[in-house]
């Protein structure tokens, strides 16, 4: 018997951070030095296998601009996944990044939320956040915490290969 599932995933965080990059990372296998801002959001798809069920991902990459906050929740509502993203680089975004988080927890408790700190390849002495920060916060509320990269494809696939598993058996 063939099974498939559709899974609708929202990628939020700070603009800049790198959410269309992952989504086109993680789409397309490619990676641009000079994305352009995303106005409102963008929607992409992809397919994957995992233990013979066809994984649907409907991915609504969102607009990080704060001007357009007031539309997130169009995009994250009835949505079992977010990928909420943040810049290892930068403090700033990794504070923003756990006031999305808190938001999606105050709108729901059965989400399935990773927290994916990206740019990890520009680490080095360009670090803001430790990685313990990052997975400390993880853990104290239930996320599936990874750094990624969507420039060199480190963890992009596991998190969402991670969300399909987790889903797929619901
Ligand atoms: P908004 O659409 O405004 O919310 O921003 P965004 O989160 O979608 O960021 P975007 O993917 O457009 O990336 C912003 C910039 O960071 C671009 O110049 C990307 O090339 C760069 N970038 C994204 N991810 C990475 C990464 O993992 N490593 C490096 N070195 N640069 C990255
Ligand atoms: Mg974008």
């Amino acid at each position: 018997v063939s099974r498939s599932k559709q899974i609708k995933l929202v990628l939020l965080g700070e603009s800049g951070v790198g959410k269309s990059s992952i989504a086109l990372r993680y789409v397309r296998g490619e990676f641009n030095e000079h994305g352009e801002a995303t106005i409102g959001a963008a929607f992409l798809t992809k397919t994957i296998n995992v233990n013979g069920c066809a994984i649907k991902f409907d991915i609504w990459d969102t607009a990080g601009q704060e001007r357009y906050h007031s539309l997130a929740p169009m995009y994250y509502r009835g949505a079992p996944a977010a990928v909420v993203v943040y810049d290892v680089c930068s403090m700033n975004s990794f504070n923003r990044a756990t006031l999305w988080v808190k938001e999606l927890l105050q709108q729901t408790s059965q989400m399935v939320i990773v927290l994916a700190g990206n740019k990890a390849d520009m680490a080095g002495e360009n670090r803001g956040v430790t990685k313990e920060e990052g997975k400390d916060f993880a853990d104290e509320h239930g996320l599936i915490f990874a750094e990624t990269s969507a420039k060199t494809g480190m963890n992009v696939e596991d998190i969402f290969q991670s969300v399909a598993v987790k889903l797929a058996s619901d």
